[in-house]
C-alpha cells in the first residue's frame, strides 16, 4: 500500500474493484467447468447409455500369478497363456511355445496400467488391473519374440520385457 494520500485511495479502490472482478470472473469459470463436467457425464451415462461393462471380465490377479500353470495346452498345437503385467516384469517369461502354435493370450496386470505388445507381430493388448483381455495369434516362424510395455508405468518402464521363444518344431 502506497504512503501517499491520494494514490492510496485510487490504488485501494482499484485493487478492490479488480479484485472483485477477477473473483467473479474465476468463480464463473470454475462454474461452466463443473457444469461442462457434470453434464458431460449425465449425458454419457443417461442420455447415451456409455457405460464400461467389466464384471464378465473380472479376476483376481493375483489368482492368476503362476508361471507354471499359466500356460494351458488347448488343441494340438494351440494354448492359453495367462499373462500377468507386473511392476516391471512379465510373467511367464521367457514363454517357450513350438513353431506354428497358436496362443490366445489372456493379459491382466497385478498393479497398473501396462501395455502388452509383442514385436513384429499385431498384438498389442492393454494390461488392466482387475481386468483381463484377450488376444489370439499363430507365430508361424521360429524365433525370438520380444514382449514390450508400450504404455508408460513408472520407473523402469523401459526396461519391461519379457521373452517369447518359439522354437524350430512344430508340437
Ligand atoms: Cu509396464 Cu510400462
Amino acid at each position: 500500500m502506497s504512503e501517499t494520500g491520494a494514490s492510496s485511495a485510487f490504488e485501494d479502490a482499484f485493487h478492490k474493484a479488480a479484485e472483485r472482478h477477477e473473483r467473479a470472473w474465476v468463480f464463473l469459470a470454475v462454474t461452466m467447468l463443473t457444469l461442462l463436467l457434470a453434464g458431460t457425464m449425465f449425458l454419457v451415462v443417461y442420455a447415451y447409455g456409455i457405460v464400461v461393462r467389466t464384471d464378465g471380465f473380472r479376476r483376481d490377479p493375483a489368482a492368476l500369478d503362476t508361471p507354471e500353470g499359466s500356460v494351458v495346452k488347448t488343441g494340438p498345437n494351440a494354448y492359453t497363456v495367462t499373462v500377468v503385467a507386473h511392476l516391471w516384469r512379465w510373467s511367464p517369461s521367457p514363454l517357450r511355445i513350438p513353431k506354428g502354435a497358436t496362443v490366445t493370450f489372456r493379459v491382466t496386470s497385478a498393479d497398473v496400467l501396462h501395455g502388452f505388445a509383442i514385436q513384429g507381430t499385431t498384438v498389442n493388448v492393454t494390461a488392466v488391473p482387475g481386468i483381463t483381455g484377450s488376444v489370439t495369434y499363430t507365430f508361424n516362424r521360429p524365433g525370438t519374440f520380444n514382449i514390450v510395455c508400450n504404455e508408460y508405468c513408472g520407473l523402469e518402464h523401459q526396461g519391461m520385457l519379457g521373452r517369447i521363444v518359439v522354437t524350430g518344431d512344430p508340437a
